[in-house]
């Protein structure tokens, strides 16, 4: 029995994955839908850290506060830990979450008007922060090889070469589950060098590795070109905190650090919640045995959806090597997304999302989250299969 078993009950939280369906999905009673769309997990976080936060709210002491260098040495010892790469305290500077982050770069490092790349298909966000903060959004779209989607490296520097100013990189990969090995990271580095574009790595999903593959910080392999990247990174995909708000962004250029705290302080952005900071160095200090249960946990749900899925006609699923999303290529099936998004809410009763929300080369993908229990799993199978049992494929 693992903790990972038990099945909370997250109905009736406000949680924007059970409780804001109808809104999402334009539904009117939304109670018997399984949801298994936003990132985020059905999963208690590591007990030290709900007691850590526990302890705060019990002390009552809710004033002002700042980030103490205890909490900056856990970011510090995390990433050497983890990923063998030293950082000193001062490259960090905090966000209320990765997605503020993205705007705050973009405003303090490019320009209204200046031109952003994104690899699509890519977490929605990145078409939407860039473009809602007057940039210019240029899509590079990766392209299939083996079932995967890879960098297309000859468009990439064409692209490159139109005038961008700045890359926004999803290293691990969503929705795809891709960690991008070295050689290719490098590559980004270099044509980005090349060009003189800023990278913004956005590593949330960073600690979420699989089946022993090994997540690379862009910035630690970037050598003399480290100072043109901004990497963003956070506890709260790994320990399933999204909702407590906390994210760090590592920066080794001061000049680009400045900048990024002036964008912060005339938006009164200066500071984090305080609970904050208090679930980060609880997650990052005692919360590793929390994390070396949950992803072999994940893996295993994977394999069990991937096994029992492909088995239906027209289904093909590549296992992720990181994250706890799973990219389902269901483009053989020969229906629209539409239809197919139909029949499972209705039938099926499972809340999935579709894969155009990531740009147009995800179109007749689902993107399914299968970081809840087991039984949670099973269930959400047989809902799948009983929505494609109906459609006049089958
Ligand atoms: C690639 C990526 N970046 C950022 C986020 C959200 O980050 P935050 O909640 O810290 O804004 C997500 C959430 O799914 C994500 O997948």
């Amino acid at each position: 029995m693992s903790i990972f078993d038990q099945t909370l009950n997250r109905r009736y939280t406000n949680s924007v994955k059970w409780d804001a369906m109808e809104k999402i999905y334009g539904l009117n009673d939304t109670t018997e839908i399984l949801p298994m769309w936003i990132a985020d997990m059905d999963f208690a976080p590591p007990t030290a850290v709900s007691k850590a936060l526990q302890k705060h709210a019990e002390g009552a002491i809710f004033g002002y506060g700042f980030v103490c260098e205890e909490v900056k040495q856990s970011i510090v010892d995390w990433q050497y830990n983890r990923y063998n790469w030293h950082i000193e305290k001062e490259f960090i500077s905090f966000s209320h979450g990765v997605v503020s982050a993205l705007a705050n770069i973009l405003t303090a490092l490019t320009n209204v008007g200046d031109k952003v790349l994104i690899s699509t298909p890519v977490y929605p966000p990145f078409f939407n922060i860039p473009k809602s903060n007057g940039r210019e959004v240029v899509t590079c779209p990766l392209v299939e090889q083996d079932g995967m989607f890879v960098y297309d490296f000859e468009a990439f520097e064409q692209t490159l070469a139109q005038d961008i100013k700045a890359y926004i990189l999803c290293n691990p990969h969503n929705p795809g589950g891709y960690v991008w090995d070295e050689a290719t990271l490098k590559e980004i580095i270099r044509l980005c060098a090349k060009y003189d574009v800023l990278i913004i790595s956005d590593e949330i999903h960073a600690d979420l590795m699989l089946d022993g593959a090994k997540h690379t910080p862009l910035a630690k392999i970037a050598g003399d070109e480290i100072d043109r990247v901004i990497t963003c990174m956070a506890p709260t995909k790994t320990f399933n905190l999204a909702g407590i708000q906390v994210s760090y962004i590592i920066a080794t250029d001061k000049k680009k650090r400045l900048l990024l705290e002036a964008v912060n302080m005339a938006s009164g952005q200066g500071s984090l919640n305080s609970f904050a900071p208090i679930a980060l160095l609880a997650a990052y200090t005692e919360g590793l045995p929390w994390l070396e249960e949950l992803l072999p946990y994940i893996s295993n749900n994977m394999d069990y959806v991937i096994s029992e899925l492909t088995q239906l006609p027209g289904i093909h699923i590549a296992k992720p090597q990181g994250t706890y999303l799973l990219w389902i290529d269901c483009r053989q099936l020969g229906i629209d997304e539409k239809e197919l998004m139909k029949q499972l809410l209705e039938v099926g009763k499972l809340a999935l999302e579709p894969g155009s929300k990531y740009g147009e080369e995800g179109r007749g993908f689902l993107r399914m989250n299968v970081a809840c229990s087991f039984d949670t799993v099973k269930d959400a199978v047989a809902r799948f299969k009983l929505a494609c049992q109906s459609l006049k494929q089958f």
